[in-house]
């Protein structure tokens, strides 16, 4: 489970203390209806200190475990990677900044841009109590996505639930933007069809723009998902602060965030051969694991006759790379 690093929970809780419980849940509820509706925002969601700090109490701990997951899944395919700058654009709060720092001490300098001033505010309070240097001494900078500014130049710039609210026809200006200067470009939207039109869209883009994709895909031909039918997500397992469980009003102790990703790279990774694209079905002396590889989408059954490679599919999780196929038939 990725939970927030109890730095920043101490301070997130010390931040929504500051508010009446029924304003902000009355703000999650503003918040979630308007997320769900999925739809490009013509002035920015976040209005108000009350919705920021909601935002930061229902969100914050979700997106940061979905970016914490797709960031330690770059590192194992990017074993070389040592990222020491970070553009972090649309950051809201600043989960990404956070997620990264933990991913990678390599990193010195970690900037947000950000259209809210309010949500800068709140997140440079939250960063200021960071062990990480690169978290503490963070810039904040109030700043559009403009695609015709000089673009964010870093070894690592990400983008994390923020396409969903460009229109569409800025999307792809966006991605090119996003791209030109990028070490390694990190791009993360909702685990839904739409989230996952939007990733499939800008992930065939990088290819063209001559990018090597770093991670989920295994390879950079056509996405094999039948578009429309079904649409390439994972989850990341978060807990709930008890916060966090009243905002929601839900019961259970972890909630699971789904998320659709694409990492893509100037330099080339080290491939997985294999994507692990459902929970693996786990049975006595066998797993069945539903995986996209280079061929396209396959179903394997692995048995206790693989040895090594059974052993390692009993571990393996939805969302991992599947580096052994080449043993199972
Ligand atoms: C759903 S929040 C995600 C925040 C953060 N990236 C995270 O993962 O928690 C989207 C953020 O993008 C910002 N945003 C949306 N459109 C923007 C734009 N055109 N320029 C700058 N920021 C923008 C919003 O203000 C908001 O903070």
């Amino acid at each position: 489970m990725a939970a927030l690093p109890e730095t920043l929970r101490s301070a997130l809780d010390e931040e929504l203390g500051k508010y009446p419980q029924n304003r902000l849940t009355q703000s999650v509820e503003r918040l979630s209806t308007r997320y769900r509706e999925n739809n490009p925002a013509s002035a920015p969601i976040l209005s108000s200190e009350v919705d920021i700090a909601a935002y930061a109490g229902y969100r914050m701990p979700a997106t940061y475990a979905a970016v914490h997951a797709v960031l330690a899944e770059a590192a194992l395919r990017a074993p070389g990677f040592a990222p020491r700058t970070q553009m972090d654009v649309g950051g809201g709060t600043g989960a990404a900044i956070w997620a990264a720092a933990d991913v990678w001490p390599s990193l010195e300098e970690s900037t947000v841009v950000e259209q809210v001033p309010g949500a800068i505010a709140l997140g440079r309070r939250l960063a200021g109590n960071a062990g990480d240097k690169a978290v503490r001494d963070s810039t904040w900078r109030r700043g559009l996505i403009d695609p015709a500014a000089p673009a964010p130049e870093a070894d690592l710039v990400t983008l994390s639930y923020v396409l969903g609210e460009l229109p569409e026809a800025r999307r792809a200006d966006t991605v090119r933007w996003l791209s030109a200067k990028a070490g390694m470009l990190v791009l993360i939207e909702p685990g839904t069809p739409a989230g996952y039109e939007r990733i499939v869209e800008a992930r065939d883009q990088l290819v063209e723009l001559g990018l090597s994709l770093v991670a989920p895909c295994p390879h950079e031909g056509a996405c094999p998902i039948p578009r429309g039918k079904d649409w390439c997500h994972f989850a990341a397992r978060l807990p709930r602060t008890g916060l966090h469980r009243q905002l929601k009003s839900g019961t259970l102790g972890f909630e699971d965030e789904k998320f659709s990703y694409v990492v893509a790279s100037r330099t080339a990774p080290e491939r997985a051969e294999a994507r692990i694209l459902r929970h693996p079905a786990k049975r006595k002396g066998m797993v069945g694991l539903s995986l996209c590889a280079g061929a396209g989408l396959t179903e394997t059954i692995v048995t206790k006759r693989h040895g090594a490679a059974y052993r390692a599919a009993r571990d393996a999780e939805w969302g991992d790379a599947w580096p052994d196929q080449s043993t199972v038939d």
